[in-house]
């Protein structure tokens, strides 16, 4: 497989924060990643690699052989320090938080430049993959209103609008949606949620071929790409905060 999913590791996050930043117009710190991971015994977090990134190792690079090394001291003091290859192909990351059966998802993002390749969806199933490996019996989340494809994406795994909260967004006060699964340990998600993965597995396999040039259905459909730039943003940060004590949300 091209793309792979693994749990997110406190070497992960300058890529996931680098990704945030193209994703949402602002970000956590590292040491709130850092606490989740390290200290928040209900937190999931996952990251999908790219495999066929190549990773142009730190140091000398073939074509500098035989050129003269550029002074270092002529260097600007902030010199970006090339991100090391395990995380450097980190394209997107998602979590949750598992609260009693409920699993909430807190962040779900993938790369602008990855995007409608169904990694996004490969992040939510991954997610509910993990809902289903702890017992959840439902997952939920929180989602701007603006955010269509967001909930496009929520809603064909069986996420249904069950209320607002108003001005929930500190940017611009926006409402969020709360959007839940029904039970999924039912017979009848079950099945939807196996016809969804084995149709994923199939799409990301024609990726790994070279074969889908399309991409998925969003692709077929004409639906409206949204630019990374225009991505509307999550949850209020303050909250975020408080939340790392209290409930997960998005
Ligand atoms: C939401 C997000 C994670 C989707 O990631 P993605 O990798 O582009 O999603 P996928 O390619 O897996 O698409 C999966 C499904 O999402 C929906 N979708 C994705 N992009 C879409 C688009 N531009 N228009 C309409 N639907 C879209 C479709 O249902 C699609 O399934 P399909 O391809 O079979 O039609 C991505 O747009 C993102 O990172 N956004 C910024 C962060 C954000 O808003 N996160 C959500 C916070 S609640």
């Amino acid at each position: 497989m091209r793309y792979v999913v693994s749990p997110m590791t406190l070497a992960d996050i300058p890529r996931v924060i680098d990704i945030e930043k193209l994703a949402y117009p602002s970000t956590w710190p590292a040491s709130s990643y850092r606490k989740e991971l390290q200290d928040n015994p209900l937190a999931h977090y996952i990251v999908v690699r790219d495999t066929l990134v190549a990773v142009e190792p730190v140091g000398d690079t073939p074509s500098d052989s035989g050129k003269r090394p550029f002074p270092l001291s002529l260097l600007p003091a902030r010199v970006p320090t090339p991100l090391a290859p395990e995380i450097a192909n980190i394209v997107g990351f998602a979590g949750l938080w598992l609260m009693v059966d409920e699993a909430h998802v807190t962040t779900i993002a993938t790369h602008p430049n990855y995007r409608q390749r169904g990694l996004g969806e490969l992040l939510l199933t991954s997610l509910i993959d993990i809902a289903y490996g702890i017992g959840a019996r439902q997952v939920t989340l929180e989602v701007r209103v603006s955010n269509d494809v967001a909930q496009i994406l929520y809603r064909k795994y069986g996420f249904h609008e069950e209320g607002i909260r108003r001005r929930y967004y500190s940017d611009n006060q926006e409402d969020a949606l709360i959007m839940w699964t029904e039970d999924i340990m039912t017979d009848r998600y079950r099945e939807r949620y196996f016809l969804l993965t084995q149709a994923l597995k199939t799409r990301l396999a024609a990726e790994d071929n070279g074969t889908s040039a399309t991409g998925g259905t969003s692709a077929k459909n004409g639906k409206n790409a949204t630019s990374s730039t225009t991505q509307p943003p999550r949850r209020r940060r303050q909250e975020q905060e408080s939340a790392r004590n209290a409930n997960p949300g998005d």
